[in-house]
């Protein structure tokens, strides 16, 4: 290498618009991993040079993208944070992340899939590997291959790889992101907001925080003339105080948090960014089931603050019709059932067998108006419900909450699938007024 060579040269790029403009110029590409052609299948160098993340040549990107939004169309946000919050803490985030992911992509064995995938992170982005540490990684994207690919094609060995690859990008950064996000409040979560806290790590503490690009041609972009071959960093946390500055937001996507780099920009920018912030939500919550239903009926006494303004015309959702009484209703029983099923298993019966009707039946209650009167009614019993099981979750210790007696969920799990179903049979009614009464039946 000389010194007029380009690859030597490497501009920091520290602002938001600059670092975005480098991410979405085509010409302006992830650093190429070595040939897929001179790897064998199955090693973790093949991994790194058939993956999306590292693939420069924009057709082949378009090609191996598609494949990681097929598998990413399978993870459910709202399914991996009941997941994430119902997992037994103790184990490493990074390992909790890719067994529930694997889980949820019907993998076989999602405990061995985590495994290896922790072996392959660990050089997926670093180069730097002892003779034994890639051995280790190699014979783990093998074992990882076997679990996912269907047939020995070139194109199904390639869809794989995207497979594997999404489960890597995955790891280390999603369970980055809540230890920063627990770095940032020692004292407990604030109650409440999440998404607001994790948007605010995002920004300041950023779990991937440079990204690199190669220019395939001279090219000039925002405020830099860039050289063939030519290196540039973007500075991820510099671009988040950047915006804090006073930077320009207006073309951000909507939806997504504007002030920020942190899930990337352009063709490669991140496609797992609902996973990620679903199972980082989930992660932050498992560690306080207890406030975890307490803060799901404020959500649905919330809501139901708006249902006086139902207009009495049942609202279809899935295969179900509901209404504000059927979704107070639901809430109740639902708290009550599981309530008692806890109860049951820690005084050593059988839980009752289940006779409820549950939402396959409309009953003409559930059809009355719901009044000023109903709604002050639903939050003294929704609140005390709450508090009930609050109580009796916050006397359980760890152990009793992820390795429950009885059979059936841990009661860790069953906190989280009832703060999930409560949010559930809320929002099938959601918040009522002018516009959302539009998609009634
Ligand atoms: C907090 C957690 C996460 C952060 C901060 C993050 C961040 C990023 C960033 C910055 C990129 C772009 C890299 C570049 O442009 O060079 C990226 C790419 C990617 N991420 Fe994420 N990610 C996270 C979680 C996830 C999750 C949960 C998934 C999948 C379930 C995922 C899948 C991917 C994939 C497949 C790519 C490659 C996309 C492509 O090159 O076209 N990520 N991620």
């Amino acid at each position: 290498m000389t010194i007029s060579d380009p690859s030597a040269r490497s501009s920091r790029v520290p602002g938001y618009l600059d670092g975005r403009a480098v991410l979405d110029q085509p010409l302006l590409v992830p650093e190429p991993a070595a040939d897929a052609a001179e790897a064998p299948a199955g090693s973790l160098a093949w991994l790194r040079a058939t993956v999306a993340r590292f693939t420069g040549d924009a057709q082949a990107h378009a090609r191996r993208r598609a494949h990681a939004m097929v598998q990413l169309a399978r993870l459910d946000p709202r399914e991996l944070r009941w997941a994430a919050a119902g997992s037994a803490v103790g184990a490493d985030d990074r390992h909790t992340v890719v067994r529930i992911l694997a889980d949820q992509l019907g993998l076989p064995d999602p405990e061995a899939v985590a495994d290896a995938v922790l072996t392959v992170s660990a050089g997926y982005f670093c180069g730097d590997l002892t003779p034994a540490q890639v051995k280790a990684a190699d014979e783990a994207v093998a074992s990882l291959l076997t679990r996912t690919a269907r047939k020995d094609s070139a194109e199904d060995l390639e869809a794989a790889a995207q497979g594997i690859g999404l489960l890597v990008q995955a790891c280390d950064a999603t369970a980055r992101l809540v230890e920063h996000a627990r770095r940032a409040t020692p004292d407990g979560l604030p109650p409440g907001d999440t998404d607001a806290l994790l948007a605010e790590v995002l920004r300041q503490d950023p779990p991937v925080t440079a990204l690199r690009r190669r220019a395939l041609a001279d090219v000039r972009v925002g405020g830099l003339d860039l050289r063939a071959g030519e290196v540039v960093v973007i500075d991820v946390i510099a671009a988040g105080s950047d915006v804090s500055a006073g930077g320009d937001q207006s073309d951000s996507d909507p939806g997504t948090d504007p002030a920020t780099l942190a899930f990337g920009s352009g063709p490669h920018r991140c496609p797992g960014q609902a996973q990620a912030l679903a199972l980082a939500t989930g992660l932050l919550e498992r560690d306080n089931p207890a406030r975890q239903v307490t803060e799901a009926v404020a959500r649905v006494l919330d809501l139901a603050a708006t249902w006086t303004a139902w207009d009495g015309r049942p609202l279809a959702v899935d295969d179900r019709v509901y209404t504000p009484h059927k979704a107070i209703r639901r809430v109740a029983d639902h708290l009550v059932d599981h309530l008692a099923e806890l109860e049951a298993r820690l005084a050593g019966r059988e839980p009752q067998p289940d006779h409820w009707h549950a939402s396959a039946t409309t009953t003409p209650a559930d059809l009355a108006p719901f009044t000023p009167e109903d709604l002050d009614e639903a939050r003294s019993r929704l609140v005390r419900l709450g508090r009930v099981w609050a109580d009796r979750l916050g006397a359980l210790s760890d152990a009793q909450l992820d390795r429950s007696p009885g059979a059936g969920w841990s009661f860790r799990l069953l906190a989280a699938h009832v703060a999930g179903s409560l949010d559930y049979y809320a929002g099938a009614v959601g918040r009522l007024g002018a516009a959302d009464l539009e998609e009634q039946v």
